[in-house]
């Protein structure tokens, strides 16, 4: 890789900028023009208080605590005032400490008592208080208050005291100008004047996404946190604080917890500033810590008791239709009758019924569950070779987990039979990539759209799915940036771009080709990148010439209009970059789709240079590091090809071991391969298939066909229903280690707590599982494993764990204590073997499963803002589950009517591989004919319905685009209780 521009700043202006000289209290200063005093006065040591102000949003000077004398006719604000050449500021003097005394009088007259004030009874870092303080302003009895203004306590985690609100509109900028929002505005006069959400709506009921940053900026009592899992809320120096790294996606976002020791609880979260977030979280990083302090935690491994076999689904929303009725008819029960809360037996919340599987287990020492998994998966492979056994690693565990991981795999087993959800989300994306450039990691990060002057976001819901990084893209748009949107839903992104293109599902590649055909036909390519930076530009344009604008809208519904504004925006572009998400990926065209991006950007030059280049927004906290680790069946650590014997040839040195010559089975391939008799026992790291992957109807035959399993996780899994043994694993909150993001930053992660019970660190299980099959291992931490990997990695070169520092480091890096790592590749040459960008043109194939009489529908499956893959830790988080608690169908307002439902109906939708039942959510953000189902609710799990035809060559399914119809069901109530057994069924025999 090569390297363009060291260290995250924006690139040096080369404009010279003219300073000026003042003084302030008698001190001569010079600073850049454009500074304000207060920013002078600070530079300079000198503190001038503030209240409306944060250096973290623009200056408003609304509140004039932070007056100065400048000698002129009234005090300056200094917050707002840039110095002047010769200016003499004076920033305390009698009548300006008066000024500010008489300001902190009149702002405390409507506080609520500081006895009772929500933050200075929590936090203590109340701002208003600690002026009253400085100035000596005590309760204040000789002014009237005025009209109460009310509290909201609508919000489950955030409490809103209207009386304690100053107006000082810190919150205002933190929704609108940080995270981008717009929820938080003004509403009344005069004395009534408020904070609004929305049009003065609850907050709790308002457009409002709980990302906290109102109470991060928020100067007094008046937003603040409210108590998760019984943990008060205390003054920092009281708490224990934990810097470490969000655990949810691959955004990355730095984030401190503070830990109440006594009671071994989160008190709150707070962003940590770092390169790439900046100090901001959204509602799963600041709210969304507290399943590891779930009751339903494992802590003792279990082993399936004798009479529990033969293997099966044990709960009975998990086990197939057929099977229910087996069991109905045994335990006399009819159709809609069982035990349990709801009528049909199953109980609310949407978790495994721990009742009704647990007792299929017995609970056994860890020597006895190692021993026996040892044994079994050995058993297996002298009897069938090393193509009977798989693993399934985890893109939630570290980087040193995910090494140890397939190292166990590859290394113990002779098989490179290893994969994780990276086949679920950018496999396709990784595929096109390498083949394209040569590196499946992002060429820029999501920070440097900042310096872009066009940036295309296509494919991705990324204020659901990246919200923080989705804050950059509004604010670069608020900064100039033009923002095209191209997705089939109208998500939010689409409110905040200059062009949103809503595409039919699956016609990426005819719009992308109309676009190329349009921007080469304006002459707007670049001609000397082409020539000396890329191949096969003639086959690409003779491919795309055959997709003009007009036969590109009639294919994929984008006005010709809109697409030929849009080849002109980035023809033009002197700085253009794209980012991507499952929309692109998740097709079985999702490797042409990225192919296309890769063209778009390769024949405008647009890459290799800042505010340029190719992101594929990665999903999991660590999938990046998983996948760079070799969590792939084709390639070990840092993408080195399995069928290179050279390669081979020094893992097998380092690891001391013969290695497989031949690829391993991707997800998608173990599946099948265990219906076929291949496959006979899995490991499973912290994956659940059951859930994540498409037809799981399918999944279910094959693990209970399967010989032997093994689950490791943190809590009982629809998966571990299939286990032989179940290991009870650690949390993120429970171990150290490394984590790369979607911008290929390398973090380290902080153990918060001891795991519970006898549940144990990952990496040490796997360690415990290698030296019972014959492996001589012996690492004593993570930190020892990372020293392993690293010389095996180029990519990696030059980290350990001491020079990553507090924000983590960009790879590929030269020096890491002397910058923060490469923002931008490829300024010089590609990752290929030549050095080239090598064009593939791709041509429009349909989706594998087309709408029809029976299945009108197109099914778009994918995440919640709230919830994360099969929703095993955000189901149990307080926050997250009381905003989001049950499964919806999101329907367009026309579809919906035709078939007589209403918002909150009950729909049956069904596909060819199965039905669910749930409630029905009337959005306009869809296009008439597609609805939108998330897949992380078990009770109506969106993959019974998906079709698991795959990309050829990313393998990645088709989970963006089955058929399915959707009917009204006649029961009332949700979808957790209508008595119908909602879980899984088979119309149509499965497989
Ligand atoms: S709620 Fe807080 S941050 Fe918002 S205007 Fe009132 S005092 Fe300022
Ligand atoms: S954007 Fe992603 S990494 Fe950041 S706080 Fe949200 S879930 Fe966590
Ligand atoms: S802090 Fe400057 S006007 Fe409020």
């Amino acid at each position: 890789m090569t390297i363009t521009r060291d260290g995250f700043a924006p690139p040096a202006s080369e404009a010279v900028t003219r300073t000026v000289s003042l003084t302030i209290d008698g001190k001569t200063v010079s600073v850049p023009e454009g500074t304000t005093i207060w920013e002078a006065a600070r530079d300079a040591g000198i503190d001038i208080p503030v209240l409306c102000h944060d250096e973290r949003y623009d200056a408003v000077g609304v509140c004039r605590m932070c007056v100065v004398d400048t000698g002129g006719r009234v005090f300056a604000a200094s917050c707002v005032r840039p110095c002047d050449p010769g200016m003499e500021v004076t920033t305390s003097t009698p009548e300006l400490e008066r000024s500010r005394a008489v300001l902190t009088e009149l702002l405390t007259v409507d506080q609520p008592p500081r006895e009772e004030d929500p933050k200075q009874t929590t936090t203590a870092d109340n701002e208003l208080i600690s002026l009253a303080d400085q100035y000596s302003v005590g309760a204040v009895e000789d002014l009237f208050a005025g009209p109460a203004r009310g509290k909201d306590a609508s919000n489950p985690v955030i409490a809103v005291d209207h009386d304690a609100c100053i107006l000082c509109d810190r919150c205002v900028r933190a929704c609108d100008d940080i995270q981008g929002n717009d929820v938080i505005g003004r509403s009344g006069k005069g004395y009534s004047t408020r904070i609004a959400f929305d049009l003065n709506d609850p907050m709790g009921e308002s457009s409002c996404v709980t990302c906290g940053e109102c109470v991060a900026a928020c100067p007094t009592g008046a937003i603040t946190n409210k108590a998760i899992n019984n943990i008060p809320i205390q003054p920092k120096e009281k708490l224990d604080a934990v810097d470490t790294v969000c655990p949810y996606c691959g955004v990355g976002c730095a984030l401190t917890y503070y830990v109440d020791r006594e009671r071994g609880g989160i008190s709150f979260a707070e962003g940590r500033d770092q390169p790439g977030s900046q100090g901001r979280l959204c509602v799963k990083g600041r709210y969304g810590w507290d399943y590891a302090a779930s009751t339903q935690r494992l802590t003792k491994p279990l082993i399936r008791v004798e009479s529990s076999y033969p293997k099966g689904a044990l709960s009975q929303d998990v086990k197939a239709e057929s099977d229910r009725d087996v069991v109905r008819k045994g335990r006399g029960e009819g159709k809609g009758e069982g035990k349990g809360k709801g009528k049909g037996g199953r109980k609310p919340g949407g978790l495994v019924p721990y009742d009704e599987v647990m007792p299929h287990f017995r609970e056994a020492s860890w020597e006895e569950a190692l021993d026996l998994i040892a044994s079994r998966l050995k058993e297996i492979h002298t009897e069938g070779g090393p193509g009977t056994i798989a693993g399934f690693g985890s893109a939630k565990c570290s980087n040193e987990e995910a090494y140890l991981f397939q190292k166990l795999i590859r290394a113990g087993f002779g098989t490179n039979n290893v994969d994780h959800c990276t086949r679920l989300c950018h496999a396709s994306s990784v595929a096109a990539l390498f083949e394209g450039v040569g590196s499946g990691a992002v060429s820029t990060t999501y920070g440097d759209v900042a310096n872009a002057d066009v940036a295309i976001i296509t494919g991705s819901n990324a204020t659901a799915n990246h919200p923080v990084a989705s804050s950059f893209f509004k604010q670069a748009r608020r900064n100039g940036t033009k923002i095209i949107y191209v997705d089939p839903r109208s998500g939010t992104v689409a409110d905040h771009a200059d062009i949103f293109a809503q595409l039919k599902p699956g016609t990426d590649v005819a719009l992308y080709n109309g676009i190329m055909h349009e921007v080469i036909r304006l002459g707007l390519i670049d001609r000397d990148f082409i020539a000396s930076r890329t191949s096969n530009y003639d086959e690409l344009a003779r491919t795309v010439e055959a997709y003009p604008p007009e036969l590109a809208a009639q294919i994929s519904g984008v006005p010709v209009e809109t697409i030929r504004e849009i080849a002109r925006l980035w023809g033009e572009a002197k700085a253009g970059v794209i980012y991507w998400g499952m929309g692109i990926s998740q097709h079985t065209t999702g490797t042409d789709n990225a192919r296309c991006l890769i063209a778009m950007c390769s024949i405008t030059g647009n890459v290799g240079r800042p505010g340029t280049g190719l992101h594929p927004l990665r999903g999991q906290n660590n999938v990046q590091g998983a996948s760079d680790a070799g969590l792939i069946p084709m390639f070990y650590p840092n993408y080195q090809p399995a069928t290179d014997t050279a390669t081979r040839e020094v893992f097998e040195r380092a690891w001391g071991t013969s290695l497989s010559p031949e690829n391993g089975l991707t997800v998608t391939e173990v599946i099948k391969s265990i219906l076929d008799g291949g496959v006979r026992a899995m490991y499973m790291l912290g994956e659940n298939p059951f859930l994540s992957d498409p037809n799981i109807n399918k999944v279910r035959k094959a693990l209970s066909q399967l010989e032997f399993l093994v689950v490791q996780d943190i809590f009982l899994t629809e998966t571990a229903e299939f286990a032989d043994v179940i290991l009870p694993a650690s949390s993120y909150l429970e171990k150290d280690g490394t984590y790369t993001n979607t911008d290929r930053r390398v973090q380290l992660g902080r153990k918060v707590f001891d795991p519970p019970g006898e549940a144990r660190v990952d990496w040490e299980i796997v360690q415990e599982i290698a030296r019972r099959i014959g492996l001589d291992w012996n690492y004593e931490s993570p930190r020892e494993i990372f020293d392993e990997m690293v010389p095996l990695m180029p990519d990696y070169a030059n980290l350990d764990y001491d020079n990553l520092g507090a924000g983590g480091k960009l790879y590929p890096i030269e020096d890491p204590d002397l910058t923060d790592g490469t923002v931008v590749l490829f300024d010089e040459r590609f990752n290929t073997d030549d050095g080239l960008a090598h064009l593939v043109p791709a041509e429009w194939l349909p989706a594998k499963e087309l709408p029809s009489e029976e299945y009108p529908f197109v099914l778009n499956t994918g995440r919640l803002l709230q919830h994360w893959h099969t929703g095993s830790m955000t189901r149990r988080s307080f926050a997250l589950d009381a905003i989001a608690p049950r499964a919806e169908v999101y329907m367009h307002p026309d579809d919906a009517a035709a078939l007589g439902l209403a918002e909150g109906d009950l729909a049956r939708v069904a596909s060819r591989r199965g039905e669910i039942v749930l409630n029905v959510k009337v959005s306009h953000r869809e296009v008439p004919g597609n609805v939108f189902i998330p897949f992380h609710f078990r009770e109506a799990a969106a993959n019974l319905l998906t079709i698991d035809e795959i990309d050829p060559t990313g393998k990645i399914p088709e989970f963006k685009f089955c058929a399915v119809k959707v009917a009204p069901e006649l029961a009332s109530g949700t979808a957790e209780s209508n008595g119908v057994p909602v879980g899984a069924s088979d119309s149509k025999g499965g497989v």
